[in-house]
């Protein structure tokens, strides 16, 4: 937006940008958009997940009682505000805990639906410091499965993320797997944890240190390198699981093998939200930076269902950040595969006189299914076909006075440069044989 305001007798152009961490997404990344959409899409549907869309912002309470007072997130990167009504609002920095809240709201656990099996796909809001792959408003696809705490769901999902990734083209990516215990078993090793900081912590962050009292566990997702190299250093939670966090933990990695899903147990992976219990697991790639190197990451939550009201219930789920992983493909040079379902035909007016006969075959076009375009402006035929190919359209049909009067469409292939003179009639299964879909 560009406004103008008069500053010592002059005026001054201003020129308004987006917002610091926000982007603009449009050209090429809505078709790598696109495709992760249609994939993703595609994946959930095998696996039976249904589609669950939450408002963009929530009462404060929502996110601040479940991701936790001690994380980053609510602490400092909360985009809260009061409504007019002095409501305390924020815009969502998450999905699962406005899944949960939903979930419980609408009453959607009947007997014998379980596990409920969601999806979701929004903006999400963190205040930030915002880097390449680390922006303020950014893109979330995410699954949450309620109601279950058999390890096979843990490894559903798990593979699920996984075979998302595959199925986009990516390669060498990791998969990292951890089990965080129950809250019980997570309480001593939290003693032994704060007995090992305790000597050398001035050794740590300012904020490690008020963590170190509240919640020692977050130490291992501090943002200072030097806080989690000191915490890596220390006794792991994998020691200190009861049996049964145990036994889960094996079915759950059995089972992983016997999916041949690889993956590789990481005991000091813990991920940044108090939610978690249990199973806890990221993938991520060695071609990003490492403080930004996960595309998804998730966990069980079995203790949120009943904070939010609901029936006691465990649950799991991930989330996948879409810009990062566009951001990825296009370094790794992996390229989107276009939809090919979708024809597009680019209809060009030879003659202005037959406006009425153009508008006619666009209509009938339109209602077949194919996507179409036409020229505004008139300009030469050798522009107009210039003009289609960089818009990779897969036809163009050109409509002058020869075809009205023979109730004809002139149409040329932009793969194969034929050109068809075809009847009114048969223009839309010749349309289809051009584009190679029949
Ligand atoms: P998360 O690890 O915070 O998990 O986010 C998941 C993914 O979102 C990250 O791996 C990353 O790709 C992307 N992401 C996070 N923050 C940013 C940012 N500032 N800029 C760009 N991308 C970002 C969750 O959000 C959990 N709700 C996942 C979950 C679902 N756990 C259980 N169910």
């Amino acid at each position: 937006m560009t406004s103008w305001s008069y500053h010592q007798g002059k005026v001054i152009k201003l020129v308004i940008n987006s917002p610091r961490g926000t982007a603009d997404i449009y050209g090429e990344d809505i078709k790598y958009r696109d495709f992760i959409s249609s994939t993703v899409r595609g994946v959930f549907k095998t696996f039976n997940f249904n589609e669950l869309i939450t408002p963009a912002f929530e009462y404060t309470e929502v996110f601040s009682r479940s991701i936790g007072e001690e994380t980053d997130i609510v602490k400092k990167e909360m985009y809260t505000f009061n409504d007019k009504k002095g409501r305390s609002l924020t815009l969502r920095p998450e999905g699962t805990a406005a899944v949960v809240r939903a979930a419980v709201e609408r009453k959607m656990f009947g007997s014998g639906n379980l596990p409920i099996k969601l999806f979701y796909m929004g903006n999400m809001f963190r205040y930030e410091r915002p880097q390449k792959g680390r922006m303020r408003e950014f893109w979330q696809l995410g699954v949450e499965a309620l109601g279950s705490d058999n390890p096979v769901l843990d490894a559903e999902i798990i593979w699920m993320l996984n075979m998302i990734f595959k199925r986009l083209g990516f390669k060498n990516l990791v998969l990292l797997v951890n089990s965080i215990g129950c809250l019980k078993c997570r309480k001593t090793f939290i003693q032994e944890f704060k007995k090992y900081l305790e000597p050398g912590k001035t050794g740590l962050c300012g904020d490690c240190i008020k963590r170190l009292k509240n919640n020692p566990l977050r130490i291992f997702d501090c943002k200072v390198n030097g806080c989690r190299e000191i915490a890596q250093k220390g006794p792991r939670i994998s020691g200190y699981l009861c049996s049964s966090c145990k036994t889960h933990f094996k079915d759950l990695t059995d089972t992983l093998s016997g999916l041949s899903v690889d993956f590789k147990i990481s005991d000091s992976l813990v991920r940044g939200f108090e939610y978690y219990t249990r199973t806890v697991f990221e993938i991520i790639s060695n071609d990003l930076e490492s403080a930004q190197n996960a595309l998804g990451g998730g966990g069980r939550y079995d203790d949120l269902v009943g904070q939010f009201g609901g029936p006691d219930m465990p649950a799991i789920g991930f989330a996948v950040g879409i810009d990062r992983t566009i951001m990825l493909m296009k370094d790794l040079g992996i390229e989107y595969v276009p939809d090919t379902k979708n024809i597009r035909a680019y209809l060009v007016l030879i003659d202005g006189e037959c406006k009425g006969y153009m508008l006619e075959i666009l209509r009938y076009l339109r209602d077949s299914g194919i996507s179409c375009d036409i020229n505004y402006t008139s300009r030469s035929i050798k522009a107009e076909i210039k003009k289609a190919e960089k818009l990779e359209f897969d036809i163009i049909a050109f409509l002058g006075e020869n075809e009205r009067k023979d109730d004809t469409v002139t149409l040329k292939g932009l793969k194969d440069f034929k050109q068809y003179i075809v009847s009114k009639n048969e223009i839309v299964e010749k349309i289809f044989e051009i584009a190679g879909r029949i």
